[in-house]
Parts: structure tokens; sequence; C-alpha cells
């Protein structure tokens, strides 16, 4: 049960976090971390194409579309109109946690105006995948993409849609109009079976019916009980279908105005910012990644990092901290702290390398620039660093931190612009270092 009625007595912040480089930053760690302080967590975006590995007491939960605060019990989980939800994803997802036995009653509601993810958006991406041939951009195939084009073409099928026997034929005939149109154009014979694609959202809709709500209005009656909300981003900053390195970039709004779109909620209702950030840098999926490491120091750091998808299992690529994304980053979603994650995994490096700006045709960039052409050109300028060579796996104290983690921190910190109010040393929950003199510990005082 939502922790509802205990009322709150003074205001606590309302707090966005969202990931500062391509992914895979370790937001699901620091969202369980920070849950308990919260009533409400709200996920703004994306679909089960995320991956959100938390690690409590040697167990290990992925979630994929449900917030990570499911796993606090008490806490009402929102997942916002800005998400595009799979059904079969959902239900599934949900199965399993109950199976671990997760409580998943009446703490868990789903926003009515969120688009559905259907059978045949995964058809239409592996067409548009394959048209590209080698400018492919590597996409999760869990029919994202086409999910949002349908919302943005006005021929989407919302979760409100599954509660409407009388309308959802008509909605489902114009989305199958709209897919074997495309699929002439592609010599594709669809096999779809879309009389029992409507019986099967009609049952959802049924099934779904108790969590369904608006959740706009959810949110604006918690807060106004002075409940606090963490919005929860999925995918990161250079992901954003706006922000991002476009068109290597999933659909979705994953910065942090992300939360205000995507949840119906006002700006003047988010409180703080929290960014997150690896220590390094990684990206599944093609697109530049200009500080990418190549050769056997980067299979180390992938081995050491565990840099495999939670979504799909691909290695991820690995780069060196790219202190111009991540300033990026910072000024474009205005964080107040950053949570830097995985420190652990440089433990054993003689030396480090830190990206602080981009050459391109004789002159130095400082910031990121729009033009893909240009990103793909540049060669990274690095500041070398010495490592630390001793262990910081599961340090939970500052001080503890050997003097070169703590200079390593320290030159992020200001090559980005953003104090590091966090910093995780391993998976588990409990290694993490929140720094008494941050915005992220005033935030919660
Ligand atoms: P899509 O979101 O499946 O359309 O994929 C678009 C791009 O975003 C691809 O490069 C994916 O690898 C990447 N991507 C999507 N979700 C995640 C994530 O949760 N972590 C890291 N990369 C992601």
């Amino acid at each position: 049960m939502p922790r509802f009625d205990e009322g709150q007595e003074k205001h606590m912040p309302n707090i966005v976090i969202a990931g500062a480089q391509w992914g895979d930053e370790g937001k699901g760690k620091i969202v369980d971390l920070l849950s308990e302080r919260f009533q409400v967590v709200a996920r703004y975006n994306g679909g089960h194409n995320a991956g959100h590995t938390v690690i409590i007491e040697d167990e290990k939960f992925v979630l994929h579309l449900i917030p990570s605060g499911i796993l606090h019990p008490g806490i009402l989980c929102v997942m916002g109109h800005g998400m595009v939800i799979d059904p079969w994803a959902l239900e599934k997802e949900i199965a399993g946690l109950v199976e671990r036995d997760v409580e998943i009653e009446d703490n868990l509601v789903i926003s009515d105006r969120a688009h559905l993810i259907l059978p045949h958006h995964r058809v239409l991406e592996s067409l548009a995948e394959a048209a590209r041939g080698e400018n492919k951009i590597g996409t999760t195939q869990r029919g994202i993409g086409p999910a949002y084009e349908d919302k943005a073409g006005r021929r989407g099928i919302r979760m409100s849609d599954l509660l409407n026997k009388d309308t959802l034929p008509g909605k489902l005939a114009e989305a199958r109009r709209h897919f074997e149109t495309i699929c002439r154009g592609s010599n594709h014979t669809p096999e779809l079976d879309w009389d029992q694609l409507l019986q099967d959202l009609l049952a959802f809709g049924e099934r779904l019916r108790p969590r369904i709500a608006d959740t706009s209005l959810v949110l604006q009656r918690s807060m106004a009980r002075g409940y606090s909300v963490l919005f929860e981003g999925a995918q990161a900053t250079l992901l954003d279908i706006d922000l991002g390195t476009y068109p290597y970039v999933t659909s979705s709004s994953a910065t942090a105005g992300g939360a205000v779109t995507g949840l119906g909620i006002s700006p003047t209702r988010v409180d703080g910012i929290l960014g997150i950030a690896k220590a390094y840098t990684t990206r599944v999926g093609a697109g530049p990644l200009p500080s990418e490491i190549g050769g056997s120091l980067e299979e180390e750091i992938r081995k050491r990092g565990a840099e495999f998808g939670a979504s799909t299992g691909r290695p991820r690529r690995c780069g060196w901290f790219d202190a111009v994304v991540t300033r990026y980053s910072t000024l474009v979603n205005g964080f107040d702290s950053i949570a830097l994650t995985k420190l652990d995994v440089f433990d054993p490096l003689a030396e480090i390398q830190v990206c602080t700006g981009y050459k391109y045709k004789g002159e130095v960039l400082t910031d990121f620039p729009a033009d893909l052409a240009v990103a793909e050109a540049c060669e990274p300028v690095y500041e070398t660093m010495p490592g630390w060579v001793e262990p910081t796996a599961g340090v939970r104290d500052y001080a503890l931190l050997p003097q070169g983690a703590q200079d390593y921190i320290a030159r992020l910190s200001d090559l980005v612009g953003c104090e590091i109010g966090i910093v995780s040393t391993g998976p588990d929950r409990l290694d993490t270092i929140l720094r008494r003199s941050s915005a992220v510990a005033a935030w919660f005082e």
C-alpha cells in the first residue's frame, strides 16, 4: 500500500534524476537508493528499451518499464504519459516481480494518456533499420521509435483506448491502414492477426483497468498533500530526441525537461535535478563516441565494468570520461549535483585520460556540436591523470578514498562545472558515498 495517509510536515523536495551521458550510468541504483526519501516515484519517458539494474543484498533486479521505486514497499510508482508501453512486456515484468515477492497492488498506476507499443511497431522498426543499411541506429528493437512516430502522427493508441471497446476497433483500423501502406512500399507481407490483437488489447484493458488513471492529477494531488516525488528519467541526455546525437538517439525526451512534459507537471514543481554520470563513458548502438578507447584496454574496462546491455546483452562501447559531453548535459539539464558511478572500475589503471575538448579543423571545441559530421570528425583532446591503483570498491566514506581518486573526482567536477555529490563504488545499494556538503544532502536535511 502506498504510504499515502501519513502526511508530510514540511515540504520535501521533488527531484528529477536524469542520465548525463548515453545511458547505463547506473540510474536504477541511485533511484533505488534515494527512493526511500520519497513517497512517489514517477517515470517520465521511454519504454522497455531501458534496463535499470538494482542489486539488493546480492539479489539482482532488472527493471525495464516499472519505476525502480517499486522495490520499496509503500512508494507510489507512476508510469507517465511520456512513456510508451508494451502491454505484454508490462504484464511480464509485473508477473516476474510478483513471483519474487515484490508487492504490486495499488502502488503502481499508469497514465491513461501513455501510448502503446504494439506488435506492428516492431515490424516497422526492423523494416526501417534494414532500409538504413550501413547507417543503422542500432536500436533495441522494442518498437520504441515507431510507437513515438504514431504518437506524433496522431494515430497512436493510448492506455485509455483499451477501456473503450466501441472506439478501439476504429483506432486499430487506422493504425493498420498506416502500417499496411508502409508494408506495401517495402514489399513486405504483413502477417499480423488484427482480430486477435483487438481481443488481446481489450483483455489487457480489463486487467489493467484498476491501474489506469490520469496520472498528472494523481501527481498534482500527491504534491498538494506534501508528498515528494522523484521523477525518474530513462536513457540519457545524449540519447534525447532533441538534445542528443541525432539521429543516433532514442525517440523520447530523456532530459530533465521531459519530466515536465512527460508527466504533466509544472516546471515550478521541480526543486532539484540530479545528473547521473559514469566515471567513464559508454554507449550501445551506433553514433559518435569521441572518447572511445579501443583495443585491449577498452576490452578490459568493458569486462571490469560488466558493460553489456541490461536489455539486449550487447557489448557497450567504452570511452574515457568526456567532460565536453557532461558539461553540455549539466547545462541543458541544469544539474544541481552529479552522482558519479562505477569509480572502482578504474582501480587498477596507472593512468587515466579525461577528454577536455575536441580538435576540429585546427580549432579546439569545448561545446558539443549539433552537426554529427563535425562530432564524427573531431579528435579528442586528452588530459592525463595518474590513477590511484588502490581498491575503491565498496568504500563508503569519502575521506577513505585514495587521494588519486579524490583528485580525479575534483578535476571532473571542475571541468563539468557541477559538484559531485554522490560517488558509487560498487553495485550494492550500500556501496555509495553521499557527500555531506552536497546539494543532495541539503535536499534531505
Ligand atoms: P531505441 O530507444 O530502441 O529506439 O534505440 C535508440 C538508441 O538508444 C540505440 O542506440 C540504443 O542502443 C539506445 N538506447 C535505448 N535505450 C537505452 C538504454 O536504456 N541504455 C542505453 N542505450 C539505450
